[in-house]
């Protein structure tokens, strides 16, 4: 099968930003214990805009940096956990701001994995001539979820958007693999939040034993330990499978893009894997976790810095609620 080649990147980046000392002010943290713990200093917040508007805005950059129009689009795949509506999805929303009718429209969710799990979906499309050009976006408002009283979780994530403009590159190659752990559940979930007042629902018990109060229902609930320890393995083990695969070793790689969940994660990741530190690309300091949106947020800096170049083997790799994982080498 063919790979995929980028026409153009874009990112929405939100308005608000809340340093360490801020949380400081709230909770019974420090910028010292955040930093050595995290690598993050801040973290962008979106204070007013939802969730499918910084998409679009971040899908718009992308478009006009291919040097297309809306129109040109056949299908727009949207990776989120934090959509605004049930339904319509998110994609759909997303194709109404920028007027993009009558492309398709599909949201994936694989929680912070997402961006790469949308990419494979628009590689299959693009090599079995389904569609000629897609946008492949992540949008995320993790905020909405997070509990601020909960210092263990909050001072982590952060809101923004990334897209990409894709069509197939011929003899370019791709090679990925994901994977997920079902039961590992409850290191990392958000539970749907239902009104009670249907007089025909008992109450759902489901994981109901695990959150502190009622009120905490609604937001993220996080093991950190867990899932620190399985992001390491879990992210070493794709990228390995993945050069198994392909008869590749990191040294062939010239870019590292890994989910941006906390620097320590990553270092021990790279560490293991075996890779060379200086090809590995991080915004964690300035942008916190932005879920599925770190991925093409970093992308599209490196394209704005002028560091992506045709002929580039640039290697994706992330982890996130499931718990799942990802991984995946091309062509840029
Ligand atoms: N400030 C100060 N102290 C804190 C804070 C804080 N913000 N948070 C926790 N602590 C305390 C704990 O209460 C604990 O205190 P105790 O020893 O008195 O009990 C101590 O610090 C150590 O806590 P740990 O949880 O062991 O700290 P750890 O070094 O593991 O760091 C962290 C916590 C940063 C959450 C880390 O476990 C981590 O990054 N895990 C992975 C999280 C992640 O990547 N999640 C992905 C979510 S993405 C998605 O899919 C939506």
């Amino acid at each position: 099968m063919d790979g995929i080649t980028i026409l153009g990147t874009g990112e929405y980046v939100p308005d608000t930003t809340a340093t360490n000392e801020m949380f400081a002010k709230f909770i019974d943290t420090s910028d010292e214990w955040i930093t050595t713990r995290t690598g993050i200093k801040e973290r962008k917040i979106s204070s007013s805009t939802p969730n499918f508007m910084m998409g679009a805005q971040a899908g718009r950059q992308a478009v006009e940096n291919a040097g297309l129009t809306p129109k040109d689009i056949d299908c727009i795949i949207v990776s989120t956990c934090t959509p605004d509506f049930f339904y319509p999805n998110t994609a759909c929303l997303i194709q109404n701001v920028l007027g993009a009718q009558p492309c398709a429209c599909i949201d994936v969710n694989t929680a912070c994995t997402g961006f790469i799990t949308a990419l494979d979906l628009a590689r299959s499309y693009l090599a079995m001539n389904v569609y000629k050009t897609i946008l492949v976006m992540a949008s995320e408002r993790l905020t909405n979820q997070i509990d601020y009283e909960d210092r263990g979780s909050c001072i982590l994530f952060g809101d923004g958007a990334g897209a990409v403009v894709v069509q197939k590159g011929e003899n370019k190659l791709y090679y990925s693999h994901s994977g997920a752990e079902g039961d590992m559940l409850e290191s990392l979930y958000c539970k749907v939040y239902y009104d009670k007042n249907n007089p025909f629902h008992k109450e759902d018990d489901f994981l109901k034993d695990k959150i502190d109060t009622p009120q905490k229902e609604r937001y993220l609930q996080m093991d950190g330990r867990a899932v620190y320890k399985f992001a390491v393995d879990a992210m070493a083990g794709a990228v390995a499978k993945i050069c198994a695969d392909s008869g590749f070793s990191l040294d062939d790689i010239d870019l590292v893009v890994p989910h941006q969940a906390n620097l320590r994660i990553i270092q021990a990741a790279i560490k293991k894997m075996n890779v060379d530190e200086s090809k590995v690309y991080t915004n964690l300091e300035t942008h916190g976790n932005t879920s599925s949106s770190c991925i093409p947020m970093c992308l599209a800096e490196l394209d704005k810095a002028g560091r992506l170049k045709r002929g580039m083997r640039i290697c994706l790799v992330g982890f996130g609620g499931g718990l799942t994982y990802g991984a995946t080498i091309f062509e840029y």
